[in-house]
C-alpha cells in the first residue's frame, strides 16, 4: 500500500475539519430507531473523540441508508447517541452545504462537534466519478472553502466513488483517521495468506456482493467451501431451481436481484461440492419462527433464516477451519424469532480454533450484541467495501488518501 497520512500528521488546533465517517447503522424499519450504535461508538471513542480532544473544529459529514429505503433516515439521532457517547454536546442542523449549515460551521469554535445533514440527501451524493469531477459539485465547492482539512474515516464506504468520498481529497489536505488507519493495517496483515481450509461465510442482503466475493475465492482457490445464508442464500437456491414460494420471489425481484441468479447458476456448476446451500429454513407465521425443509418449498410465507439442521451442517464445517471471514447475518437477526442462525453460526465461529475475520455492519452489531467480540479474531466495521478489498480492488476512498499523500511529498 502507498503511504497515507493520519491524524499525527496535521495540527488540528483551532482548525475546521470535515470528518467523513460511516454511521450507517442498523434500523428498525417500523420506527425508523437505530437499532445498535457500534459504528457510531468506533469512531466516536477514536478520531473524533482525538479531535475534539485536539481543539479541532470537528464537522461530521456520514450517510445512513440509500433513499428510498426504510433505513434512508435523518442523523439526528445519530448526534444524540454520539452527544452520549463522548459525554460532550453535539450539534446537529439539517441542512448540508447551505446557510443555516455553513453558517453553524463558521459559529464553532475549538473542541466543538457538529453533525451535517445526511449526505445521501444530496442527489448527486452517490453518482459516480473521478475525485477532480466530484471535487466540482456544489456540495464540495461550498464546503472546502471552510475547512482546513479533510479527514477520511469511512473506511467502510471507501469503496464508493461518491462526492463525500473523493470530492474533498483534491482541494483540501486529506489524512485518515484512526478507524481507516486501523482497518487497512490489521487487514493487510490478516489477509497476507489466510491458511487452509478456509471458510467464508456470506449472508446478508447484498447479493450481487456475496456473488462478487463467491467466484472470486473459490476461482482463486482461496475458499474451500462458500456457505451462503441470508438474501444471498435464497438467491443460491433460486438459482438451483428450487421454487421458494410467491412473497419471497416478489421480494427478490422487488430488490432487482433476480438477474444475478444466471451467475450463481454457473458457479454452483462449477463448483457443486464447494458452495453450500441451506437444507432447511425459518419462515414467519404470523409473527413465529416455522421450520420447513427444502423439499417443503414453495411457502406462502416469508423466509427469514436458515433452519435448525443447516446450522448444524454449516457448524460441522466450520470447526475444522483454519481462516473464516464472516460478511453478512444468516437471517434477520434484528427480528428475535429470526436471530437463532445467526446467533449460533457466530458463537461457532467465536469458538473455533481458527482466525476469524467479520465484517459488516449488521454482523458486527450482532457480534457486539451476543458480546462475542473478544473471541473474533478481527472485527471489521466494513461489509462492502471489506469485500472489494479481500478481492485485491482498489478502493476510491482510499486511492483519494494516496494521491493527497503524494502532492504533499
Ligand atoms: C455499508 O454499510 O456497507 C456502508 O455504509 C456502505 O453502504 P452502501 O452499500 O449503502 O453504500
Amino acid at each position: 500500500m502507498t503511504k497515507i497520512l493520519t491524524l499525527d500528521d496535521f495540527d488540528f488546533k483551532d482548525k475546521t475539519a470535515l470528518v467523513r465517517v460511516d454511521f450507517n447503522s442498523p434500523i428498525d424499519p417500523q420506527t425508523g430507531k437505530i437499532l445498535e450504535d457500534v459504528r457510531i461508538r468506533m469512531h466516536g471513542e477514536t478520531t473524533i473523540k482525538e479531535l475534539a480532544e485536539k481543539g479541532s473544529k470537528v464537522v461530521i459529514l456520514a450517510h445512513q441508508g440509500r433513499p428510498g429505503e426504510p433505513d434512508f433516515v435523518p442523523l439526528e439521532q445519530h448526534a444524540k447517541v454520539l452527544s452520549g457517547i463522548l459525554d460532550r454536546p453535539v450539534k446537529y442542523v439539517d441542512d448540508l452545504f447551505g446557510e443555516e449549515a455553513k453558517g453553524a460551521i463558521r459559529e464553532m469554535k475549538g473542541g466543538e462537534i457538529l453533525v451535517l445533514q445526511n449526505v445521501r440527501s444530496y442527489p448527486r451524493e452517490r453518482e459516480k466519478g473521478t475525485p477532480e469531477e466530484q471535487s466540482k459539485t456544489e456540495f464540495v465547492q461550498s464546503l472546502a472553502p471552510l475547512a482546513d482539512v479533510y479527514v477520511s474515516d469511512a473506511f467502510a464506504a471507501a469503496h464508493r466513488a461518491h462526492v463525500s468520498i473523493i470530492g474533498f481529497a483534491p482541494l483540501l489536505p486529506s489524512v485518515a483517521g484512526r478507524i481507516m488507519e486501523r482497518e487497512l493495517n490489521a487487514l493487510g496483515k490478516a489477509l497476507e495468506s489466510p491458511e487452509k481450509p478456509c471458510v467464508y461465510i456470506l449472508g446478508g442482503a447484498k447479493a450481487d456482493d456475496a456473488l462478487r466475493i463467491s467466484k472470486y475465492v473459490l476461482d482463486n482457490n482461496i475458499a474451500d467451501y462458500v456457505l451462503t445464508g441470508g438474501v444471498a442464500g435464497h438467491l443460491f437456491l433460486v438459482a438451483m431451481d428450487i421454487n421458494l414460494g410467491k412473497p419471497n420471489i416478489e421480494f427478490l425481484q422487488k430488490k432487482k436481484l433476480m438477474e444475478f441468479v444466471q451467475g450463481i447458476r454457473e458457479l454452483i456448476k462449477k463448483y457443486p461440492e464447494k458452495i453450500k446451500t441451506a437444507p432447511d429454513l425459518a419462515i414467519d407465521v404470523n409473527g413465529n419462527r416455522r421450520e420447513i425443509s427444502v423439499e417443503e418449498l414453495p411457502t406462502n410465507y416469508p423466509i427469514c433464516d436458515i433452519g435448525t439442521n443447516t446450522i448444524q451442517q454449516y457448524a460441522e464445517i466450520i470447526k475444522k477451519a483454519k481462516s473464516i471471514v464472516v460478511s453478512g447475518p444468516v437471517g434477520i437477526f434484528e427480528n428475535k424469532e429470526f436471530a437463532k442462525g445467526t446467533k449460533m453460526i457466530l458463537e461457532v465461529v467465536a469458538d473455533s480454533q481458527g482466525f476469524s475475520l467479520v465484517g459488516g455492519g449488521h454482523t458486527v452489531a450482532a457480534v457486539e450484541q451476543l458480546g462475542l467480540e473478544q473471541k473474533m479474531g478481527y472485527i471489521s466495521t466494513a461489509g462492502g467495501a471489506l469485500i472489494e478489498f479481500l478481492m485485491g480492488e482498489e478502493l476510491p476512498g482510499v486511492v483519494a488518501l494516496e494521491e493527497a499523500a503524494k502532492r504533499k511529498s
